[in-house]
């Protein structure tokens, strides 16, 4: 018999690492008490209003959801004075980050993206055969005037993640404005905006207003993070309508699920958890902003939930040793380590627990 044939370039790609669960670090531990500052999740859960609708909701699942999520499409579009056939909904914008690897790139395709950004885009490129070209950060920023000389006849996509995941940088709307300018209109760029909810820079991008502009603009959001709504698994991407027909054709029927398409409009409106939310998440930067600065580890300007350090040493083993604290962080390369804001009593518990391994 013949052996399977697996694709090389496919074997190549390590794939996607989610942060540890945490129910798996107690397992291991013998714990009940393990915190998770992995996965820049909203500490205080989710919206307690999408959680009544959900409990509302639950007895209707013997139905299709609305296949175009026609609902909450105009809710979006309402907020954000566009079409509803400018907006895509995804199931979480992961999905949309594949639609759009799948509908334009193919073998001998590039998509440029920084180094370091979130690593999901250089994976679905390889997947797709595509190749990732990566253009290092300039002082933990994307150096926009470098992405744009790596753009070749053979571009098809460019990522910005803004605020970029890791480090929390961002580009602001001068900046953004010009690049898009210097770009040939047969490129989409992506803007990956995981962590505009946290966002206080005034100059940051108005980003949707873009989508008009020369270049094909596509911007993606979540209502994974501020939300609170990652387990539920849905997001969504505005662009011009042309782009989102086209998108439209590639992905699942029924790709977002009902619950999420009910969950995520009831927690659109409730300003008071998005409010605490922020709240928590300022506050809490400030604290571990604090602590990094008493140990004099420089940390990058993070507009988002999340905080990237230089530890100055093998962040590796620091975040094995955190990990025998009942402390989850992120460990993605060699001195640094990223640490989502949690609550209070969490980054309080982590600052101690990290003090402690310090001094072990
Ligand atoms: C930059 C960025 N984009 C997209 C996502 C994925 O979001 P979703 O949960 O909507 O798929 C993440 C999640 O961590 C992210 O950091």
């Amino acid at each position: 018999m013949a052996p399977i044939r697996f694709w090389p370039d496919i074997l190549s790609v390590a794939s996607y690492t989610p942060g540890k669960p945490i129910e798996e670090l107690e397992r291991e531990l013998g714990i009940t008490e393990a915190i998770k500052l992995a996965s820049n999740e909203n500490p205080l859960g989710p919206s307690p209003k999408a959680v009544e609708a959900l409990r509302q909701a639950i007895t209707g699942v013997h139905r299709y959801p609305e296949g175009r999520g026609t609902a909450l499409r105009a809710r979006l579009a309402d907020r954000f004075k566009v079409s509803p056939d400018e907006v895509i909904l995804g199931n979480g914008s992961n999905e949309i980050i594949e639609l759009l690897v799948r509908g334009f790139v193919t073998a001998g395709d590039e998509a440029v993206m920084a180094d370091l950004t979130f690593s999901l885009y250089p994976l679905m490129v390889t997947v797709a055969r595509g190749t990732p070209v990566k253009v290092p950060l300039k002082d933990g920023r994307h150096d926009l005037t470098a992405m744009a000389s790596a753009v070749t006849p053979k571009t098809r996509l460019i990522f910005v993640c803004n605020p970029n995941n890791p480090t929390g940088t961002m580009v602001n709307a001068a900046e953004l404005t010009r690049f898009l300018a210097a770009l040939p209109e047969s490129v989409v760029v992506v803007i990956d905006e995981a962590y505009v909810d946290y966002v206080t820079a005034p100059d940051f991008p108005r980003s949707i207003e873009l989508r008009l502009s020369g270049s094909p603009v596509i911007v993606l959001r979540t209502f994974s993070k501020l939300h609170g709504l990652a387990g539920l698994r849905i997001g969504y991407g505005i662009a011009r309508r042309e782009v989102i027909a086209y998108l439209d054709r590639i992905h699942q029927p029924f790709n977002t699920n009902q619950l999420a398409q009910i969950a995520a409009l009831a927690a659109l409106e409730d300003d008071q958890h998005l409010a605490a939310s922020r709240r928590v998440n300022d506050e809490g930067k400030v604290f571990l902003q604090q602590l990094f600065a008493e140990l004099k580890w420089p940390v990058y300007p993070t507009q988002a939930n999340f905080l990237y350090v230089e530890t100055g040493r093998d962040a590796k083993a620091l975040y094995e040793s955190l990990l025998r604290q009942g402390v989850i962080v992120r460990h993605i390369e060699g001195s640094r380590l990223r640490i989502t804001v949690g609550r209070p009593e969490e980054n309080q518990r982590f600052a101690e627990a990290l003090r402690a391994v310090l001094s072990g």
